[in-house]
């Protein structure tokens, strides 16, 4: 029979044991709120499993992410041969040039106005392609090219808006490519014009993007499918944008008002019919909008971000942290900027980021030796994020 000081001899033999038990514990790691994550897709292996080890290898791996973006969540991306893009220059108070495409016996054509540069270049200027609107402070230097991505694709509505615009006059209003897809389409045509056009004095090897918000969306998609643009700005898009699907779930999860990707179909058509049946089980995607993004690399990105709870401000920290782990893998960690300020209006241009915008416009439009470095922050605080949630792969160095 145990007495009870055997008893007691025994505790004060385990006591001690118990209590380091405890206290070791309070200096492990923590499992986050929710434990239904699904972790973002590693870059850097292939959908057959196998490793991305050189630059060669991600040339490949990042054909194989545009492929399989296209197929699930934004639809296919046309191509179009020089030859059947017809550009004209003329003047009605301000430059123009019309783009006309003829693709079988179908034929469009649309117009874009050029704001030429204050203190513009001899024979040609870089130029920035404002999606839907300025939203950026004028540039010294960089002219300005206004693309009226509603024409190409509308975004009313899903019953308004789905297959109507001049894309879908072209190519059939069945086509796969939602409202995002077409205008990266529209956007490839205008820089097919301008190539076609010395007198429009702009010089294409030069060329940015910009737009915001629902624009936003679209220009995060241009620079990721249009290899001639040299510097992407997508202005606080959100979701569809530089937020990731997973993470803006688990964030509408926790009670924050962020868009996600059920919501966003039900909103406009700026994804394809195909991205539907997935928009409930986003983590089963062999993709999210990190390698959307990466798509963009080794070319330059800079991100001007806001707080506004819809956009998912943690989600476009997060995810673009990930995506930058590829420019990080080029060793070009340089050509990647996000910057995110607390507490402004919605599209209203902050004081505070424009440091940022004219340093990587200087360094990658007007070829001038600056910096780019130091501008990727947040003013927000995130005590939950962690990145080891989201990310379970090593960053290669790719030769
Ligand atoms: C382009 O501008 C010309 C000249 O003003 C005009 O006649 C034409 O209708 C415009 N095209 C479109 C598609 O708006």
């Amino acid at each position: 029979m145990i007495t009870f000081t055997r008893l007691a001899a025994l505790l004060a033999l385990l006591l001690p044991v118990l209590a380091q038990d405890q206290e070791d514990a309070s200096r492990c790691s923590k499992i986050p709120d929710e434990i239904n994550l699904t972790p973002l897709t590693d870059p850097f292996t292939f959908f057959n499993g196998q490793r991305v080890n050189s630059k060669s290898d991600w040339t490949c791996r990042r054909a194989e992410i545009s492929q399989l973006v296209q197929r699930y969540q934004l639809g296919q991306l046309p191509t179009v041969p020089s030859s059947a893009v017809k550009a004209t220059y003329f003047e009605e108070s301000r430059p123009k040039v019309n783009v006309a495409v003829t693709v079988g016996d179908k034929s469009i054509s649309f117009n874009v106005t050029i704001v030429p540069a204050t203190e513009p270049g001899k024979d040609s200027s870089p130029a920035i392609i404002s999606v839907g609107g300025t939203t950026i402070p004028t540039l010294t230097g960089v002219a300005n090219i206004l693309f009226n991505n509603d024409e190409i694709a509308a975004q009313t509505s899903p019953s308004a808006s789905r297959g109507v615009g001049l894309f879908y006059d072209l190519y059939g209003k069945d086509h796969s490519a939602g409202s995002l897809m077409a205008w990266a389409w529209g956007i490839g045509r205008v820089i097919d014009a301008l190539e076609k056009l010395p007198e429009a004095k702009i010089d294409t090897k030069h060329l940015g993007v910009t737009g915001c918000s629902r624009n936003g969306k679209g220009v995060l998609i241009a620079g990721a499918f249009e290899p001639r643009i040299a510097l992407t700005i997508p202005q606080e898009g959100g979701a569809g944008g530089p937020s990731c699907w997973r993470i803006s779930d688990y964030l509408a999860r926790k009670g924050i008002n962020t868009q996600t990707a059920h919501q966003i179909i039900t909103e406009n058509t700026w994804h394809s019919p195909a991205f539907e049946p997935y928009v409930n089980q986003v983590g089963i995607l062999p993709f999210d909008q990190h390698l959307v993004t990466a798509l963009i690399a080794p070319r330059a990105l800079y991100v001007p971000e806001n707080d506004v709870e819809w956009l998912g401000p943690e989600s476009a920290w997060g995810c673009q942290r990930a995506a930058r782990t590829v420019w990080e893998a080029l060793g070009v960690e340089d050509r990647i900027g996000f910057d995110q300020t607390a507490v402004h209006s919605h599209c209203l241009f902050p004081e505070s980021e424009v440091e940022g915008l004219t340093a990587f416009v200087d360094r990658f439009l007007r070829g001038k030796k600056v910096k780019t470095d130091g501008y990727f922050k947040t003013e927000a605080e995130y005590p939950d994020y962690s990145d080891k949630f989201w990310r379970n792969w090593r960053v290669p160095t790719l030769r």
